[in-house]
Formats: structure tokens, sequence, C-alpha cells
């Protein structure tokens, strides 16, 4: 015999009835806290749909003032700056004080890391990352910088602190470790010269005749 829960009316219990009745009481609490853990992660799903519908919606409103156009899902951090007529594709992740200038071309999946500056008339091809952190993870960032019609291809990383010159142009897949001169065509892992510009050109405009 046991002096366990009886209902108050001083009637003893017996151990068989206590543990039936702890395992009752356990059974509903389990019970309930299953139900609860459920409706949380749906509420958590719902957050995170809210979420992805509020950044949306910013970039829509950042897309209508600036006349850019932001494809979605694509993250751009609040503090991002982005010119006039540029169009950013799908899935990318535009980072904390980024520049990108005028008409550039971004597209999809597209990582740009913080502090990143791009200028005008940019192509960046899909599948692309401008990184900034040579010794990760560490405070001291070195971005990137892309100078004004350069041209990117798909698949490309670029190396932190490495600067890509005026009108250079960057191979698809190629891993850029060093700086690109002005109007230079690279490409590879190292990228490495290939041509000039003048000649990238001629190929391209005869391709379009
Ligand atoms: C870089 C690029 C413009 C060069 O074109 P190209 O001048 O016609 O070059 P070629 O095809 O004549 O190739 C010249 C040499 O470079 C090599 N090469 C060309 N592109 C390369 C690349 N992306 N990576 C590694 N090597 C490359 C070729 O294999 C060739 O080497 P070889 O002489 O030993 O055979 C082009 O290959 C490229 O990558 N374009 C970007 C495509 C892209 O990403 N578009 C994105 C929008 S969809």
């Amino acid at each position: 015999m046991t002096n366990a829960p009886s209902g108050g009316k001083g009637k003893k219990v017996t151990k068989k009835q206590a543990s039936r009745f702890r395992y009752k009481w356990l059974k509903v609490i389990y019970g309930k806290m299953d139900d609860l853990e459920a409706k949380l992660r749906k509420l958590d799903f719902l957050l995170t749909m809210l979420d992805y519908k509020l950044s949306a919606l910013e970039n829509l409103i950042m897309a209508k003032r600036e006349n850019v156009t932001i494809y979605s899902p694509t993250y751009v951090h609040d503090t991002a700056e982005i010119g006039e007529g540029t169009k950013i594709g799908a899935f990318c992740d535009i980072g904390r004080n980024v520049k990108i200038g005028k008409n550039c071309n971004i597209q999809c999946h597209v990582t740009i890391s913080n502090g990143c500056k791009i200028g005008n008339n940019v192509f960046i091809g899909p599948n692309t990352s401008l990184l900034n952190d040579k010794y990760p993870v560490s405070k001291k960032l070195s971005p990137v910088i892309i100078e004004d019609n350069a041209v990117i291809g798909g698949g490309v990383i670029i190396l932190p602190n490495v600067k890509i010159g005026k009108g250079a142009v960057v191979g698809a897949g190629s891993v850029v470790t060093r700086d690109v001169p002005p109007n230079t065509v690279v490409c590879g892992n190292p990228a490495r010269k290939i041509c000039e510009w003048e000649e990238y050109a001629n190929k391209k405009s005869k391709k379009k005749n």
C-alpha cells in the first residue's frame, strides 16, 4: 500500500493503481507535447514562408523604386546598393554593403559576398561566386572588385581581394586567383590569359553575323 494520489479523499491506493495513474497522465502529457511540437514546427514553417514573402516584397519595392529587376527568391541585404536598370536572377545572395552599378545583368544562383563592388554594365553568368574571406573564418574581409563592362562567365569562382579590370572577360568555370588586367580574356583553373578583348569582340561579332 502507498499514500500516492488518491483523488483527495484520503483513500489508500495500491502501487499498481499509482503506477497506472502515472502512466495514464504521462501518456496524456506526452501526447500534448507531441501536438505542441507539431504545431511549433508548423509555425516555424509558416514564419519561414512569411520571411520569404517579406523579402520578395522588399525586393519588389526596391525594384519599383530603383527600376531594377530582382527575380524571387533572391536575398538582398538591406545595405546593398543596386544601380538603375540592373537585373538580378533568382536564387542569388547579395550580401551586406555590396555595391552593384547600373545596367548589370546578374544571372541566377550568383553569390556576391559582403562588401564586393561591381561597376556598370557588368555581366555575371549563372552559379558564379565572388568571395571575400581568404582565411575563413576571419573578421578581415577582402572583397572582390569588378570594374565596368567586365564579363564573367558561368560557374566562376573569384577569390577574395581579386580585381577584375574594365572590359575583362573571365571564361566559364574559371577560378580567378590573381587580378585580371583591363580588356584581357582569362580562363581555366587557375585562370590564365588566353587573348585580348579585341579577339573576343571579333569572335563575338562573327557569331552575330
Ligand atoms: C572564355 C571564352 C570566351 C573563350 O572563347 P574563345 O576565345 O572562343 O576560346 P576557344 O574556344 O577558341 O578556346 C581557346 C582555348 O582556351 C580554352 N578555353 C576556352 N574556354 C575555356 C574555359 N572556360 N575554361 C578553360 N579553358 C577554356 C580552350 O580549351 C582552348 O584551349 P586549347 O587552345 O588548348 O584547345 C569562352 O570559352 C567562355 O568561357 N565563354 C563564357 C560562356 C559563359 O559562361 N556564358 C555565360 C552565359 S550562359
